[in-house]
């Protein structure tokens, strides 16, 4: 039963939607199992870009199925315009199934996500703002609005209306907080104050209104509801693979990532099963994806950041701006004490290395090794504890780096002595093989290394 997960290794924009890409050639069903429109996946296919959030990357082949499976957070209104989107540029979308149990993303899930970060001021976790957080916790207070209830004005006023009551001190809070920035900004500002704060207008948390929204959005996405679990079973039971295709990455997972300063899921290959609705003996192979050097979107540790001329040129040459929130991400070496961490966490089987062409030029290439504490022990593992997490300074091997242009190879002979190097260094410290480079942001820009 080959049912073979992606994931990010590092703190996401990896490269995953490339890598889900190329490998959903081989497969029948593509889902995705957490997560929302807080991901961005850019895929460039014959030179035209797409960007998706929510929608799986496999939806660029009309022939497979796509599912959006019940761990996933969806915005409906993100979600209908990525389809309308896409179909305007041609693409068929009849094959995307969206599973009847996916919790909605409400108006004021994004509300509560702007304030909760204005409320925590210099402390913010620095969240997309996509209402991410208060939706999963709806969930767990199983206050959650889901795909299923969209279908039933009756069921779904009564939801909205139990799942407002709770809110409204919250809510207050917030219109409180946005009329003194209106304020303070000045009247002519008063839009660019709204904006300014992810401000959504607040006729939207009118009980009935609301109602009818979602009801039209109901109407819509009605062909596309189904039993995804199923899908995937009967996939799988047939012999064909799914790509469980996750989004975000091991160290933002909420669990094991570097909490608090995570997103509200759980990225790591594990969460496949519940957000998808597999066992995990329906798992075969996990893929690991990390770039050949690290960014991180958002607050939080990064033991590896680097302010430098050499963080610059990654910056610079790999583009290093969120795809969703337009966000300048901050670059660093690659991290193998992280990196092992995510292989052993995953049950990593194969690793896929992005964008090594963006490190061509860097005379000196850095690769941390292990840590050391403040208080001087080494660390050849990825700390447990947060203060000893906040603490560490990575310890560097220096290799040399390659000059040339690798945007053009194709097989690992092509590469430059020194960029094979690398990657052999990579591979041996992170004990898994690397089976797929990437050397530029075209679908072809890939050396397969078996
Ligand atoms: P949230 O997922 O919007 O709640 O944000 C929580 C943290 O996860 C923040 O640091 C975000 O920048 C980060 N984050 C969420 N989604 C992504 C992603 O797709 N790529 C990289 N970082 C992400």
């Amino acid at each position: 039963m080959p049912g073979l997960v992606i994931v990010g290794a590092q703190w996401g924009d990896e490269g995953k939607g490339k890598v889900t890409d190329l490998l959903a050639e081989r497969a029948e069903m593509i889902v995705r199992f957490q997560g929302g429109n807080n991901a961005g996946h850019t895929i460039v296919r014959d030179g035209e870009e797409f960007k998706f959030h929510l929608i799986p990357s496999g939806i660029l082949y009309p022939e497979k199925t796509c599912a959006i499976g019940n761990g996933v957070v969806l915005d409906p209104r993100i979600l209908l315009g990525e389809i309308d989107g896409l179909r305007r540029r041609g693409v068929d979308v009849g094959n995307l199934k969206i599973s009847a149990n996916a919790h909605l993303i409400m108006p004021y899930h994004v509300l509560l996500d702007t304030a909760g970060e204005l409320k925590l001021g210099k402390l913010s976790l620095g969240t997309t703002r996509r209402g991410i957080g208060p939706c999963y916790a709806d969930k767990a207070l199983r206050l959650g609005i889901r795909v299923q209830d969209l279908l039933d004005e009756k069921i779904l006023r009564a939801k909205i209306r139990t799942a407002l009551a709770s809110k409204q001190q919250a809510l207050r809070e917030l219109s409180v907080q946005r009329r003194k920035l209106r304020k303070e900004a000045g009247e002519g500002d008063r839009e660019a104050a709204g904006q300014a704060i992810g401000d959504a207008p607040d006729p939207r948390l009118d009980l009935h209104a609301m109602t009818e929204e979602h009801i039209s959005y109901g109407h819509r996405l009605e062909p596309h509801i189904a039993d995804t679990a199923r899908l995937c079973w009967d996939t799988l039971d047939a012999g064909k693979t799914v790509i469980f295709e996750g989004a975000q990455a091991t160290l933002l997972d909420l669990d094991h990532g570097t909490y608090p300063f995570v997103t509200s899921s759980n990225p790591i290959a594990g969460a496949a099963t519940v957000g998808a609705g597999v066992g995990p003996n329906d798992i075969e192979e996990v893929w690991g994806v990390a770039k050949a050097y690290a960014t991180r979107v958002g607050a939080g540790p990064f033991p590896t950041e680097i302010e430098d001329a050499a963080g610059r040129h990654m910056l610079e040459r790999g583009h290093e701006y969120g795809t969703t929130t337009g966000r300048e991400r901050r670059c660093g070496w690659i991290d193998l004490v992280a990196l092992r961490y995510a292989v052993r966490i995953n049950g990593m089987t194969s690793l896929a290395i992005t964008k090594l062409d963006v490190l061509g030029g860097l005379e000196t290439l850095r690769v941390a090794v292990r840590y050391r504490s403040r208080e001087g022990a080494l660390l050849d593992s990825f700390p447990y504890h947060q203060s000893i997490l906040h603490g560490a300074t990575p310890e560097y091997e220096e290799l040399p780096g390659f000059d040339a242009d690798i945007s053009g190879c194709r097989k690992a002979a092509d590469l430059p002595s020194e960029a094979r190097a690398y990657l052999e260094y990579i591979e041996e410290l992170a004990g898994v093989p690397i089976r797929l480079v990437g050397v530029g942001p075209g679908r072809d820009q890939v050396v397969w290394m078996d």
